[in-house]
């Protein structure tokens, strides 16, 4: 059954650790951000892993190869799971990325983080690609750049729901696709633009489906996790 991430996109510890209370338990992943990271330092890792949650560092490595290299073996020190890097990063970044997470993991025996590629962002449509020199279809885009992950050694990538259907035909079902922008039915779509419900994200087949909003900012997060981890498990039923 495909996982839920829940997005801790906060600066607060104490909104921190109200959010965490409500989904302690649930068998769920949970993902620090730039927010997150900035506010708590990597540590924050540590201290999720101990409360029993899978990590993802959403860090969207974007830089250097070399830069992007070391602080992806810094990550991978502090213990993440998952950790991500741009895909238009090129494929030389893409590249040392992978390197450096492998070797840092041989290194500390532990089983290698998933390491996914970042195609175009959910919060961007069709006038903000051509605006910054991205040619094609959000979908044309995500090829473009999924199967530059691929040949980088990538273990998957990080699209919208509309373009899973075309890279599992592409690459197959081993390779990773997480999936952010989820909103329930009739939810807000906040800054997210390429949205999905989770049922829809579930039936073209995403392995993960990142919800940050529509849990931690609802008024009562538990429940509204609950009904989204219900609405997954019928959803793989139907
Ligand atoms: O609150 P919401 O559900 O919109 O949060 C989505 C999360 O997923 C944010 O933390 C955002 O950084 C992340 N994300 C995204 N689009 C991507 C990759 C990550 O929205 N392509």
């Amino acid at each position: 059954m495909p996982k839920v991430v829940v997005a801790l996109d906060v600066n607060e510890r104490e909104r921190l650790n109200s959010i965490l209370k409500e989904i302690e338990g649930e068998d769920v992943w949970v993902k620090i951000g730039l927010e997150a990271v900035c506010s708590f330092g990597l540590d924050i890792i540590k201290e999720l892993k101990e409360k029993g949650f899978k990590v993802f560092a959403d860090m969207k490595l974007h830089d250097i190869p070399n830069t992007v290299e070391s602080a992806a073996r810094v990550i991978v020190r502090n213990g993440a799971d998952m950790l991500n890097v741009h895909c238009t990063g090129g494929k030389t970044m893409c590249e040392f990325a992978v390197r450096g997470v492998k070797e840092e993991a041989e290194k500390l025996g532990i089983k290698k983080p998933i390491i996914l590629g970042v195609t175009a962002l959910t919060s961007m449509g069709p006038e903000d690609f051509g605006a910054i020199g991205m040619r094609g279809t959000a979908r044309e885009i995500v090829i473009r750049l999924a199967t530059l992950g691929k040949e980088s050694g990538l273990d998957g990538i990080i699209s919208s729901a509309n373009e899973i259907r075309v890279v599992r035909e592409y690459f197959g079902k081993d390779f990773v696709i997480l999936t952010p922008g989820i909103r329930p039915q009739n939810g807000s779509i906040d800054d997210q633009k390429r949205v999905s419900t989770p049922t829809e994200a579930v039936k073209a087949g995403a392995d993960y489906l990142v919800i940050g909003r529509p849990i931690t900012a609802s008024e009562n997060p538990k429940e509204s996790l609950r009904k989204i981890l219900k609405e997954i498990e019928e959803a793989c039923n139907s």
